[in-house]
C-alpha cells in the first residue's frame, strides 16, 4: 500500500480505501460475517481510511466500522456523512439543530467522542451559497464533536465552490474511467486549494470490473436494480450514470489494454491513481476477496502515456457524449 497527503489534516491516507456504503445496505444481502471480514481484510492490506454515512442500512455501516475497530490497534481514518436523514431532503434542512442531531448520532454509531472527518451528503446545489452552514460545521469543529470536514459533491461545479470556503477539507466526487470531467475542471484548483480528493463509484459500481454481462441480474433491494433509471437518487451514482449496455461495450474494449496479471477493478483502480491530486480511490467491497483485489492496485506499476492516451480516447469516443456535461 501507498499513503497520500489528505488535503490540510496532515493526514497520509492509504491510496486505495474502503467505501462501506455496500456492507451497510442498497445493494442487496451482505452477511454480518462478510462485511465484518471484508474491513478486515483492507486494514490487513494497509487501508486506513474508510468512507461511511449515517444513512447506509441507516447505521449499519457506522456499527460495523465501529465493531471492527474495537479489534484494531491501527490507527484508521473514518469520515462519515450527513443530511441524508432528511425528510424531505432539502436545503433549509441543513440547520444547527439537524446537523447536530446527525452528528451525535453517527459518534454513536461510531462509539467516539469526536469523528474524524463529516461530508455534507450530496446536499441540494443551494447549500452551498449557504455560508452559514459552514458556519454551524466549523462551530462543531470548535465544540470539538468533530475534527474536520469536507463535502460530497454531485457535480464538478458544486465542488468548484464549496472549495471557497477555508474550512472544507476535502470534497468526494465520483471520478473513474466512465468520469473523467473532474480531472479537466477540478483538480488543479483543488490542488492549488490543498483540499483532499476522494474518488467515489471508482468500479463504476462494479461494472469497470468486467465480470458484468446482459445476463447479469440484481436483486430487488440493490441500487443497480432499483435505481438503474435515477429513480430514487441520482442515476449518476448507478454505473456512473452511464446507459448498462453501452457501458458493457465500452467495458470489452477497454479489457483489451488491462495489463497480465492485474485484473480489471485493479486496473481501474491504478487508472484513478495516475492523477496525484487524488488523495485516495474508496472502492466498495461486500466481501474479503474483493477487499484483498482492490487493495491489490496500490501495487501495480504506473500505466504508460500510450494506455493513458487510449482510455481518454475511448472516453471521449463513446462515454463523454454521454456523461460530460451532466455533472
Ligand atoms: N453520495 C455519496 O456520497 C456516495 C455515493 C456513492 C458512493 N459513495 C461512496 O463511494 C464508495 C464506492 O462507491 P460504490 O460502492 O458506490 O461503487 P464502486 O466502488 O464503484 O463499486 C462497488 C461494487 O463493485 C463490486 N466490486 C467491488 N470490488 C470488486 C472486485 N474487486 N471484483 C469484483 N467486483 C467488485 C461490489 O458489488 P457486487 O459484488 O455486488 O458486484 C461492490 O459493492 C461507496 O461505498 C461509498 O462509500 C458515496
Amino acid at each position: 500500500m501507498q499513503y497520500r497527503d489528505f488535503g490540510r489534516t496532515g493526514w497520509k491516507v492509504s491510496e486505495i480505501s474502503f467505501g462501506a456504503w455496500g456492507i451497510g445496505g442498497g445493494w442487496g444481502q451482505v452477511s454480518e460475517d462478510n462485511a465484518l471480514a471484508a474491513l478486515h481484510t483492507a486494514i490487513d492490506n494497509g487501508v486506513n481510511f474508510i468512507d461511511t454515512a449515517d444513512v447506509y442500512g441507516d447505521g449499519r455501516s457506522e456499527r460495523f466500522i465501529a465493531q471492527v475497530l474495537k479489534e484494531r490497534s491501527e490507527e484508521i481514518y473514518v469520515v462519515t456523512k450527513a443530511g441524508r436523514r432528511l425528510n424531505p431532503h432539502v436545503a433549509e434542512g441543513y440547520n444547527r439543530q439537524n446537523l447536530t442531531a446527525f452528528i451525535d448520532r453517527s459518534l454513536k454509531n461510531l462509539a467516539v467522542e469526536a469523528l474524524d472527518l463529516v461530508q455534507l451528503h450530496c446536499p441540494p446545489t443551494p447549500v452551498y451559497y449557504m455560508p452559514e452552514v459552514f458556519g454551524i460545521l466549523d462551530d462543531l469543529v470548535q465544540a470539538g464533536k468533530i475534527k474536520y470536514y469536507g463535502v460530497s459533491v454531485e457535480k464538478v461545479e458544486e465542488a468548484i465552490k464549496a472549495t471557497e470556503y477555508p474550512g472544507v477539507q476535502s470534497v468526494q466526487i465520483i471520478f473513474n474511467m466512465f468520469r473523467q470531467r473532474p480531472a479537466d475542471m477540478f483538480f488543479e484548483l483543488a490542488q492549488q486549494r490543498q483540499v483532499g480528493i476522494l474518488a467515489r463509484v471508482p468500479l463504476a459500481s462494479g461494472l469497470l470490473t468486467g465480470k458484468m454481462s446482459r445476463q447479469s441480474t440484481f436483486p430487488a433491494d440493490d441500487h443497480r436494480n432499483f435505481n438503474r433509471y435515477g429513480q430514487s437518487f441520482d442515476v449518476g451514482e448507478t454505473f456512473a450514470g452511464v446507459d448498462y449496455e453501452t457501458g458493457l461495450d465500452v467495458v470489452e474494449e477497454i479489457r483489451a489494454l488491462v495489463p497480465a496479471g492485474a485484473t480489471m477493478a485493479q486496473f481501474a483502480l491504478r487508472w484513478i491513481l495516475m492523477f496525484e491530486a487524488v488523495s485516495c480511490a474508496i472502492p466498495g467491497a461486500k466481501n474479503p476477496k474483493q477487499a484483498a483485489d482492490n487493495a491489490g492496485a496500490a501495487d501495480l506499476p504506473p500505466l504508460s502515456d500510450a494506455v493513458m492516451a487510449d482510455i481518454k480516447a475511448i472516453y471521449d469516443a463513446k462515454i463523454r457524449p454521454l456523461v460530460h456535461q451532466r455533472w
